[in-house]
């Protein structure tokens, strides 16, 4: 009979629970978030997610198990993210899969956020029935986290949903995560929150307002000495940064739209007339920077570890340019690059459940004073 896990995810600023059998099958996803809470701080408010969590986590649960036409005693175990993340949003979902798995009499396995992320896009490739092959190199790229490792499977090789696995850690980011450099040249250029998705869509328009226009800064390639897999954002940032400082031309429709955001008036349809030619270039410059410097170190990563497949995962694998980036250049190098769906990359709690299950079946269950590790590192 197929084991069914539930899964929990809180980390961040999504409350979610999933049902997944057997590692691979997702009978129900439900995800709360919460951007619009916080939208209007530009980022994360870490009190207001703890208490939007609380809100949510027995709801939202319950509508998991609706979904999948389950109650709890057909679970055969929870799931539960305990880190990395904000330690009062772990701690609303890691104490209530505690509560549910206790009163069930169930085991209770401690899910690495960032596995879940690595699972998310075996979850995806499987819908499909296809398989990646180990070992990999999994970029995750998120608001959170810019991070590159090998995967490995580690023990006897069983059907991947439900080998374990081991992590090497290749790069990180030195400052900024990705995603959060998107959500903070969208705070200077006034886009709203979260930048990613808005930037993805406003940048496929240059070119269209000036023909022939595409892009306006040259932003250099990021230097960084040491671990050559490291990456580095804060920079690039900066450049617009000091680019909106020598360009006052720009500053009043910035202006409108503050005042467009302000009434509510944020999606990518109302906020491109009231982007000029030079904004469209300055973000498409700004996103074929940060896709470059992604692209070309996890290739390299590949290389070097003579990896079979190319994983992306966050809520950054979600961008357009990326993925094409991506397609494009392993295509030409003869990788094979998976991604998650739009739903599975940003935070989800399938993943949770999916990474569950191998230690599930090894046996490698939490006890109940499992605590909250805010910086949980996966290796
Ligand atoms: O994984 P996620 O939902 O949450 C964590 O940060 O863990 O990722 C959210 C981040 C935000 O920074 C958001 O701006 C970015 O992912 N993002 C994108 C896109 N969609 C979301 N960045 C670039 N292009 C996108 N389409
Ligand atoms: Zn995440």
């Amino acid at each position: 009979m197929a084991k069914r896990i539930l899964g929990i995810e809180s980390s961040c600023d999504e409350t979610a629970a999933a049902v997944v059998a057997d590692g691979r099958e997702i009978l129900s996803s439900v995800i709360a978030s919460q951007v619009g809470v916080h939208s209007k701080y530009g980022g994360v408010v870490p009190e207001l997610a703890s208490r939007e969590h609380l809100r949510s986590i027995v709801p939202v649960v319950r509508e998991a198990l609706d979904r999948a036409g389950l109650s709890l005693r057909d679970l055969d175990a929870v799931g539960v993210t305990y880190g990395p993340g904000l330690v009062g949003s772990l701690l609303v979902g890691l104490t209530y899969g505690k509560v549910v798995a206790n009163a069930l009499d169930k085991p209770l396995i401690g899910v690495n956020h960032l596995e879940g992320h690595v699972r998310a896009v075996f979850l995806e490739a499987f819908q499909s029935d296809r398989e990646p092959s180990l070992p990999a190199v999994c970029l995750i790229v998120s608001g959170g986290h810019t991070l590159l490792y090998e995967v490995r499977v580690s023990g006897p090789a069983v059907p991947l949903a439900a080998a374990l696995l081991r992590y090497r850690k290749i790069g990180q980011t030195r400052d900024d995560a990705a995603g959060e450099a998107y959500d903070k040249v969208a705070k200077l250029l006034a886009l709203g929150y979260p930048g990613g998705p808005i930037i993805d869509r406003l940048a496929a328009h240059v070119g269209e307002v000036t023909p022939g226009q595409k892009e306006v800064v040259d932003f250099p390639a990021t230097k960084i000495k040491g671990n050559p897999y490291d990456f580095s954002f804060s920079g690039i940032k900066t450049a617009v940064l000091y680019y909106l400082r020598a360009h006052l031309e720009l500053h009043p429709e910035i202006d409108e739209r503050r005042q467009a955001l302000s009434r509510g008036e944020g999606s990518a349809d109302q906020l491109l007339p009231l982007c000029s030619a030079q904004t469209l270039g300055l973000l498409a410059s700004f996103q074929r920077r940060v896709v470059a410097e992604l692209v070309r170190r996890t290739l390299q990563a590949a290389e070097e570890v003579a990896a079979q497949s190319i994983l992306v995962s966050g809520g950054v694998a979600a961008n357009n340019e990326l993925r094409s980036s991506f397609e494009r250049e392993a295509e030409r190098r003869s990788f094979r690059v998976f991604f998650p769906s739009r739903e599975l990359s940003t935070d989800n709690a399938a993943m949770i459940a999916a990474a569950a299950y191998p230690k599930f079946l090894s046996s490698q269950f939490a006890d109940w004073d499992l605590n909250a590790e805010p910086v949980l590192p996966l290796a």
